[in-house]
């Protein structure tokens, strides 16, 4: 593999920031490590592109043990998400810093500036300064500044916290973009999985300074490993309580004095605790006409929130607890008032044993 993490641990004082992690990147990957705020991600980062000196473990590059290296000799760049534009220096001086700090010659400084404005769209805009470009524009040029010495890994730490929501979905494109015309790993840092998940070939989602698992971004969202996966990607319906049989033989989870229809239980014994995630997009909905349904759980209509393409139903349950469905909403034909039936493929419904992390 391109990149070779292995390992690696970090701790300050008698905190685990980074806790025994290991990760092969491969050459072409897009690859994104998603997870909350003071997961340890940015240490992570730091770490690989020898900011931060591991506690312990191994990092390997194209072959090469860079652990010691110092940042400039490891042939990786950074970007930030307060990336720093020289705001008294032109775009194209702003691309040569990193350039005169190698101490390049001029010739193949103006060689690299050329090459790397042209792939992010800047010739047009090299003689301006960091205060007449756009908000968009300003974060190409950081990408720029760190591309432009040709690094053999790119590390980009939420990059696109400080754009507004319609900027960052056009950044997304234009990155994953830059990333395969170059060929070289982009490791990408964010809390914000609709990111993760739109960039990345692969996701390593991070908690606790660990991975919970590292695998391709339609896994991790449809086949959450763990539980926190199921919390943390995507939007899900959360039933926890024990395991309980049911008349019909097959089981249920005791939620709030709900019986919430189990059909595969695995090896979950009677009265083992477990947590059950069903997406929103999965949870479905349908006008309750009395007929008995044994598997679907009845309950009431509150809201409709029209999302455009589908709707979301706020469904409140006897128990009182609340859980959302959705649909399209020319199809259901139900309004708020309607007694009505949720119910989902049990094919769907993730099942940990266990209670429930935060
Ligand atoms: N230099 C440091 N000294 C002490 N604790 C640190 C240091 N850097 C980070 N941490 C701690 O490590 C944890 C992970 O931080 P960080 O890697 O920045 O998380 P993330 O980027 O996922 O938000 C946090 O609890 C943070 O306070
Ligand atoms: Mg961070």
């Amino acid at each position: 593999m391109y990149l070779e993490l292995t390992n690696l641990k970090k701790t300050f004082g008698s905190f685990t920031a980074v806790a025994n992690v290991n990760l092969s990147i491969d050459k072409t990957e897009f690859v994104s490590l998603l997870g909350p705020s003071g997961s340890g991600k940015s240490t992570l980062l730091r770490l690989i592109a020898g900011l931060e000196q591991p506690t312990e473990g191994r990092i390997i590059v194209d072959g090469k043990d860079v652990t010691r290296l110092p940042p400039y000799q490891r042939g990786i760049a950074m970007v930030f998400q307060d990336f720093l534009l020289f705001p008294h220096m032109t775009v194209r001086e702003n691309l040569a810093f990193p350039l005169r700090m190698l101490k390049m010659p001029a010739a193949e400084q103006a060689e690299r500036i050329d090459w790397v404005s042209r792939i992010l769209s800047l010739t047009e805009l090299q003689q301006r300064y960091p205060n007449q470009l756009s908000g968009g524009q300003q974060q190409r040029v950081a990408l720029g500044r760190g591309l432009v010495s040709r690094p053999k890994v790119l590390l980009l730490d939420e990059p696109l916290a400080n754009l507004d929501r319609e900027l960052r979905r056009d950044m997304e494109i234009e990155i994953r973009r830059y990333q395969i015309e170059l060929g070289i790993p982009f490791i990408y840092v964010t809390h914000n999985q609709e990111e993760a998940l739109s960039m990345s070939d692969r996701i390593a989602v991070v908690n606790k300074g660990g991975i919970e698992d590292f695998a391709d971004k339609s896994t991790i969202y449809s086949q959450p490993k763990t539980s926190f996966i199921a919390q943390f990607v995507g939007r899900s319906n959360m039933f926890a309580g024990p395991v309980v049989s049911i008349p019909t033989g097959a089981r249920a989870i005791a939620w709030q004095d709900l019986l919430i229809p189990l059909h595969a239980t695995g090896k979950l014994a009677d009265h083992t605790i477990a947590s059950a995630y069903i997406k929103i997009e999965d949870t479905l909905i349908e006008r309750d006409d009395g007929t008995p349904a044994p598997d679907k759980i009845r309950g009431r209509l509150r809201d409709v929130i029209f999302r455009g393409q589908y709707a979301e139903y706020l469904v409140r349950m006897p128990n009182g607890a609340e859980i959302v469905a959705s649909g399209i909403d020319s199809a259901t034909r139900v309004s708020p008032g309607d007694n009505v039936l949720i119910s989902w493929d049990p094919q769907k419904l993730d099942l940990f044993p266990g209670e429930v992390r935060q």
